[in-house]
C-alpha cells in the first residue's frame, strides 16, 4: 500500500498541459496570501489566546509564524515543483504513497470544512455585535438583539448559532453558482482588513499601559504553547500562495518573497493588534476557584463571564470591536466590526473552495466514490461536493464554538504540513536531478525544523482536540480499508492525468512506466 505511488511525470504532465500564463509578481502574491490569511485568527481568537496565555499571547503569536514559516518554505519546494491542484494530498500521493496520501487528504478535510466552520462562527460574533449595536452606525436604526440561544452552539450556553449556519450556507450557494473570488474583490478586502487593523493599532497602541502586562504568563509557558496551537489558525491560508507557483513569474524569487511577504505583513499587523489589546484593555484569563484557566467556549467560561457583566477581552466574541469600544472608540470599533463582516466570508469562500478541490482530487483518484466530481452541466462546478461540504460546515458552524473548531481544523493541518516537510527531504533523495523551480533554502535545517515545529504544536493542543483527530485518523483509515484501497484508480493500474479544473473535461490517459503509450508505434 505504502508503495502504491502516483507517478510524479504522469502528474506533471496535467501541470505542462495547463500551462497557465506567468503573471503573479511578487506583489500580486502577497496580496492573495494576506487575503487568505487575515480573518478569524486575528478578529476573533485573539481572545481565545488571551484566556490561554494572558498577555504571553504575544510569545504565542510568534511561535506560531516561525511555524509557519519554516512550513511555507517546504511547502513552497513542493508547489513550485507539482504544481497540480491537491496540494499535500497530492505530493503525499507522489512521494509517500497512497496510505499517507490519504490520510493527508482525509486530515484536509479538517484543514479546510472545520476551518471553514470556524471562520463562519468569527463571522457570526461580529455579525451578531453590529446588529446589537445598529443605532451607533445610525441614530434611526433600531438595535436588534439575537438570543443568546439562537447565537451559540450548545457549549456555550446556548441551542444553535443561526448567523454562522446560514452564511455557510450562503457561501455555498455562492460555490455552486460558481463564483470565485477575483483578483480585484480580494484586493479590495485585503485593503479593508488591513485599513481596520492598523485603525485598531493607532488608537489602542496610545492608550497602553505598562502594568496592564503583569503578570505576563499567569498560566505559564503550558499557556502559551496551548495559545500557540491555537492562534496558529492565524496564519493558515498562506498556502493559497502556493498553490499559485504555475501562475508566477520566476518562482524561484517571487515565491519565497510572496510566502515570507504575507507572513511577515501578518505577523507584524498581528503582534501590534495583540500589543494593543494587551496594553490597553488587559489579557488576563479568568480563572477557576482552584487558579487554573477556564477552557475557551466552555459554558463555564460563559458564566464566569456573566458574573463580571462580560467586562472583560476574554468574554468577547468580537474582541477587536469590543476593545476600540471600551477604550472610548465606539464608531470606530464598530467600523472594524464592519470590516470583519465585509472580509471573513471570503475567508469562509476560499477555505471551501480549497475543500471541494480536495474532494475532487480524490474522487478523481477513485478514493471517494465517483458521484462526487460530477460537475453541474450548467454551472460547470463540482457541485455535489460543494453541497456536501456546504452541508457539514453549516452544521460544524451550527453547533461548535470558534476555538474548538479552529484547534480541531489546526490539528489537521499541522499533520499535513509535517508530512510536506517530510515529503520535500525524501524527494532530495529520491529524486534529487528533477528540476525544481524553487529550492527550500538549507533544507535539511528547514524541514526538520518545520517537523518538529508542527509535532510541538500538535501536541500543544487539548487532549479533547487530540482524540478527535485520533477517532478522524481511525475512521478514515477504516474508509480507506473498506473502499478506496480496491477502488484507487492507482492501485487498479489507471493513471488519468487530467486538467487541473475542476470543470475541465477528463484528459488523455497516461501510460504506467514501461507501458506503451496510446498510439505508441507498436503498441
Ligand atoms: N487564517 C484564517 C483566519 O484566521 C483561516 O481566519
Amino acid at each position: 500500500m505504502f508503495g502504491r505511488v502516483k507517478p510524479l511525470d504522469a502528474i506533471l504532465a496535467t501541470a505542462e498541459k495547463k500551462a497557465l500564463h506567468r503573471s503573479l509578481g511578487a506583489f500580486q502574491l502577497t496580496m492573495l496570501g494576506v487575503g487568505a490569511v487575515i480573518g478569524t485568527g486575528i478578529f476573533v481568537l485573539t481572545a481565545e489566546a488571551a484566556q490561554k496565555a494572558g498577555p504571553g499571547m504575544m510569545i504565542s503569536f510568534i511561535i506560531a509564524g516561525m511555524v509557519c514559516a519554516v512550513a511555507a518554505l517546504c511547502y513552497a519546494e513542493m508547489a513550485s515543483m507539482v504544481p497540480v491542484s491537491g496540494s499535500a494530498y497530492t505530493y503525499s500521493y507522489a512521494v509517500m504513497g497512497e496510505v499517507l496520501a490519504w490520510m493527508v487528504g482525509w486530515a484536509l478535510v479538517l484543514e479546510y470544512a472545520v476551518a471553514a466552520g470556524a471562520v463562519a462562527v468569527g463571522w457570526s460574533g461580529y455579525f451578531v455585535g453590529m446588529l446589537a449595536h445598529m443605532s451607533d452606525y445610525a441614530p434611526f436604526l433600531p438595535n436588534i438583539v439575537i438570543p443568546h440561544d439562537l447565537a451559540a452552539g450548545p457549549s456555550s450556553g446556548g441551542l444553535i448559532n443561526l448567523p454562522a449556519m446560514i452564511i455557510a450556507l450562503v457561501v455555498t450557494a455562492l460555490l455552486v453558482i460558481g463564483t470565485r473570488e477575483s483578483a480585484m474583490v480580494n484586493a479590495v478586502l485585503v485593503v479593508v482588513k488591513i485599513t481596520a487593523l492598523t485603525a485598531f493599532v493607532v488608537l489602542a497602541l496610545p492608550v497602553m499601559k505598562g502594568e496592564q502586562f503583569v503578570p505576563f504568563a499567569p498560566l505559564g509557558f503550558s499557556g502559551i504553547s496551548a495559545a500557540a496551537a491555537s492562534i496558529f489558525f492565524a496564519y493558515v491560508g498562506f498556502d493559497a500562495v502556493s498553490t499559485a507557483a504555475e501562475e508566477t513569474k520566476n518562482p524561484q524569487r517571487n515565491m519565497p518573497i510572496g510566502l515570507m511577504g504575507s507572513l511577515g505583513v501578518c505577523t507584524v499587523f498581528y503582534l501590534l493588534v495583540a500589543a494593543g489589546v494587551v496594553g490597553s484593555v488587559g489579557a488576563q484569563p479568568l480563572l477557576a476557584s482552584d487558579g487554573s484557566g477556564i477552557a475557551p467556549g466552555s459554558s463555564e467560561l460563559t458564566a464566569a463571564c456573566h458574573a463580571i457583566g462580560d467586562q472583560a477581552v476574554v468574554c468577547s466574541r468580537e474582541a477587536l470591536a469590543w476593545t476600540l469600544r471600551q477604550i472610548g472608540w465606539p464608531q470606530i470599533g464598530n467600523l472594524v466590526g464592519l470590516a470583519a463582516i465585509m472580509a471573513l466570508p471570503s475567508v469562509v469562500l476560499m477555505m471551501m473552495f480549497g475543500q471541494t478541490r480536495i474532494f475532487f482530487v480524490m474522487s478523481r483518484d477513485g478514493l471517494l466514490p465517483e458521484v462526487l466530481s460530477r460537475v453541474h452541466p450548467r454551472f460547470h462546478t463540482p457541485y455535489v461536493v460543494t453541497i456536501i461540504t456546504g452541508v457539514f460546515v453549516s452544521l460544524f458552524a451550527a453547533f461548535f464554538p470558534v476555538g474548538a473548531l479552529a484547534d480541531i481544523s489546526n490539528s489537521g493541518t499541522l499533520f499535513a504540513f509535517a508530512m510536506v516537510a517530510i515529503a520535500v527531504m525524501v524527494l532530495r533523495r529520491t529524486d534529487p536531478d528533477r528540476h525544481r523551480p524553487f529550492r527550500t533554502p538549507a533544507v535539511m535545517v528547514v524541514a526538520p525544523l518545520a517537523i518538529a515545529g508542527c509535532f510541538y504544536l500538535f501536541f500543544s493542543l487539548s487532549g479533547y482536540t487530540l482524540a478527535l483527530f485520533a477517532i478522524w485518523a481511525v475512521f478514515g483509515l477504516a474508509i480507506y480499508s473498506l473502499y478506496s484501497r480496491r477502488r484507487s484508480h492507482v492501485g487498479l493500474g489507471k493513471v488519468e492525468v487530467h486538467e487541473d479544473d475542476p470543470d475541465a473535461p477528463p484528459m488523455a490517459v497516461a501510460p504506467m512506466p514501461g507501458a506503451p503509450a496510446p498510439g505508441d508505434p507498436d503498441e
